[in-house]
């Protein structure tokens, strides 16, 4: 495509020692839609290993989603769907996500597959082999009706303190007392409504107490990068001798969608066993793709390097977990873990009636560039554990004065001169000015920065740099230079050195910002950038191309757009576990919106009412919907060949029994909404007081007896 630009060092270093590195992110699960949250770790994840392969090492970025457990199995269940239909559909929507934010995973793959299976039983049988694991009795919480042993997070009762109702087993969300699931007072499952028995079953567990894990894991803790992460494992390691670790319950019951356990029928691995296996299993099939080979990589004593990025709240699976099984089923163990903080918005917890709980879908769908959220979040990454706030005002400010103001400027004021009045020809001589070469000098240690996840060191050098180029550009006033012909010259040299800076920002901007940095690649004509280009330099050899514009500002209006599509609305009304401060604003957030909405005009023609079709409905299935206090899931027979889902906002008024069998009237041309529990096909009609505070109270309609399911209501 073209000329390489030319070379100023004698030599350029070559890249010295060609690293071999692994790289993975955690994977996400596979029941539900990656948020702006998780883009904190992937987008961090992908800027290093851009970096990284921009010295020329080999470098392999795998992840997977992580598709195992009982909240995968019964989502699917509700959806109407097998497991394998459900995470096959999750992960096209991940992947999705991820192509749109620029994380380039060399592969994405499932931790559903024949890989994993093969490797987490090869390594449960090596930890057998060695003596690691143990079977055991215990007794634990059962649903006597789903018959199936409850995780903690699928029972529900009232606390015992306060006695609020439908609390979760570990802590209360109108007290804030913390308590152990067996207080709960009038416990149920959340997957039925029984109240769970008592029922002993045996488990295997993984011998994290043997004192060789304990010996191997003091011994791996000391190589760790963070020092966070150490007092944490020293922590949980306790003192020389104390062995404060505890075994490790690898199994569960059936049923259960995961791997079952070898020469074990009817137990299968706990999902936290499979899942950093599939790390190895996604590089396994790539290796397979790419003919390399994977033993290699993964037999101990190899040179090849190997670094998972987490969140915080994982550490203990693979600084404990993880390191211990791959050290005692005869495998390398990790270079390094790196371990990032959680994201708030605007100081807060992401929330849905805020509608700070935005998704990467919704980001995308509504206009914003993914590139602006990569350069906020690199803005404020460093290498340590803290949590990072996403403000939404110093987002736009950001974004439009760094990068646009700052940085996107300098080309376009630079390059209309060069190509109306020099042929689009820089001037060689301009690519030794001081300024340029302080530029190249820099570019190392940025590019160390990246290296040492230290990013928002490497943005704020680059934007120095930025400054320093704006201030050369204030100094020569091109725009002055250019109304005098005599100027011709030093206009060029202003032009040429501004094009040449503009060039090495982007170079040092290209981690974070690969898109653009490939039109302005395509801009420049020239090859695509790597750190060794900061021994390189623009060419009048080479004309460069007419500028179009490469980036816009944001608009205050479509952070606002991004908010609205990610507000909860009342019938979309989604009670995972908020916290009590988060209901009362969320209430609040209602009467505020109520208050906004004009007033209703007072008729409306027979020609608007006609536009909504209203059919009556039978309600064929009802349901709880599992991780909501408001929802009610109805399955409901409009006189169609399927039957519809609908999701409604009644729990409070009516028992899944109450309701099945029923008619009832319903909305069937409001435009499908998609809710974390799936899609909701229309809406059933309720009759509330006007005021539900002092009145409480909601009827939904039935039509009177004769009335057939599909029957139009006009
Ligand atoms: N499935 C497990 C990981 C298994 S790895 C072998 C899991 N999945 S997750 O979907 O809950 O989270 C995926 C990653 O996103 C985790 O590293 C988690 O820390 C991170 N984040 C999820 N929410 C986040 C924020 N709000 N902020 C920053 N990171 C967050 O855990
Ligand atoms: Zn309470």
């Amino acid at each position: 495509m073209s000329a390489p630009s030319t070379d100023l060092a004698a030599g350029a270093p070559a890249v010295q020692g060609r690293r071999q590195i692994l790289v993975t992110s955690a994977l996400p699960y596979a029941n539900g839609q990656i948020h702006i949250g998780h883009l904190v770790e992937y987008i961090q994840t992908d800027i290093w290993v851009r970096a990284l392969r921009m010295h020329g090492h080999e470098v392999y970025y795998v992840g997977a989603d992580d598709t195992h457990g009982t909240p995968v199995m019964l989502r699917a269940e509700k959806e109407g769907l097998t497991p394998q239909q459900l995470i096959a559909r999750v992960w096209q929507e991940h992947k999705r996500d991820f192509d749109s934010f620029g994380v380039s995973f060399d592969n994405y793959y499932s931790t559903d597959s024949d890989e994993n299976r093969v490797l987490s039983e090869s390594v449960y049988l090596a930890l057998k082999e060695a003596g690691f694991i143990e079977t055991r009795d215990i007794e634990q919480a059962y649903d006597p009706v789903k018959n199936m042993f409850l995780p903690d997070r699928f029972i529900k009762g009232e606390c015992p303190k306060c006695g609020a109702k439908d609390q979760y087993g570990d802590s209360c969300e109108v007290c804030g007392s913390t308590y152990a699931p067996t207080d709960l007072k009038n416990p149920y499952s959340v997957v039925s409504g029984a109240t769970p028995i008592r029922k002993t079953s045996t488990h295997y567990f993984f011998r994290l107490s043997d004192s060789r894990c304990e010996e191997f894991l003091r011994g791996w803790v000391a190589g760790l990068a963070q020092p966070e992460a150490t007092n944490k494992m020293r922590e949980w390691l306790g003192d020389a001798g104390e062995s404060k670790l505890a075994d490790w319950d690898i199994s569960r019951d059936a049923p259960y969608f995961g791997f079952e356990i070898p020469g074990a029928p009817g137990k299968y691995f706990y999902v936290w066993l499979d899942a950093p296996v599939g790390y190895y299993a996604s590089f396994k099939n790539l290796c397979e793709q790419r003919g390399l080979d994977f033993d290699a990589w993964v037999k101990p004593g190899t040179k090849t390097e190997q670094y998972h990025f987490i969140g915080k709240d994982i550490l203990y699976f693979h600084t404990l977990f993880w390191p211990a099984m791959l050290e005692f089923s005869g495998h390398r163990t990790p270079t390094n873990v790196f371990a990032h903080g959680f994201l708030t918005v605007d100081g807060a917890k992401m929330s849905k009636s805020r509608g700070t709980f935005i998704t990467a879908e919704s980001y995308v769908t509504t206009g914003l560039n993914p590139e602006w959220l990569r350069y906020y979040f690199a803005a404020k990454l460093n290498s340590t554990m803290e949590d990072l706030d996403l403000n939404l005002e110093d987002f736009q400010a950001r974004v439009n004065s760094d990068l646009v103001g700052k940085y996107i400027n300098i080309a376009s004021r630079a390059a209309g001169f060069l190509i109306k009045r020099f042929d689009g020809r820089v001037q060689d001589s301009a690519m030794h000015h001081p300024l340029l070469q302080q530029l190249r000098a820099a570019i190392p240690q940025i590019a160390a920065n990246y290296e040492a996840r230290e990013y928002n060191r490497a943005l704020r050098q680059t934007m120095e740099l930025a400054d320093a180029v704006n201030g050369y550009v204030d100094t020569a006033k091109p725009w002055e230079q250019a109304k005098d012909p005599a100027n011709a010259v030093a206009l060029h040299e202003t032009c040429s050195v501004s094009l040449e800076a503009f060039r090495l920002l982007s170079l040092a901007l290209k981690p974070v910002l690969p898109q653009l940095a490939q039109g302005v690649e395509e801009f420049l004509s020239i090859a695509p950038l790597t750190w060794a280009d900061a021994n390189t330099a623009l060419s009048s050899q080479q004309p460069i191309n007419a500028y179009k514009h490469l980036m816009t500002r944001v608009d205050p209006k479509q952070v606002e757009a991004l908010l609205a599509a990610n507000r909860d609305s009342l019938q979309a009304t989604d009670a995972a576990p908020a916290a009590a401060a988060d209901a009362n604003k969320k209430s609040k957030a209602a009467k505020e919106a109520k208050k906004a909405e004009p007033e209703t005009p007072e008729t409306i023609s027979i020609d608007d009412f006609a536009k909504i079709d209203l059919r009556v409905a039978l309600i064929v299935d009802c349901n709880i919907v599992e991780g909501s206090d408001k929802l009610l899931q109805l399955t409901l027979d409009v006189g169609e060949e399927k039957t519809r889902n609908v999701f409604s906002g009644i729990r409070s008024a009516y028992k899944p029994e109450d309701l099945k069998g029923k008619l009832t009237v319903m909305v069937a041309n409001l435009a499908p909404r998609k809710m974390k529990f799936g899609m909701s096909e229309g809406m059933v009609l309720a009759a509330s007081a006007k005021d539900e505070k002092s009145e409480p109270g909601l009827y939904i309609l039935e039509p009177h007896s004769g009335a057939k399911p599909g029957m139009r209501v006009r």
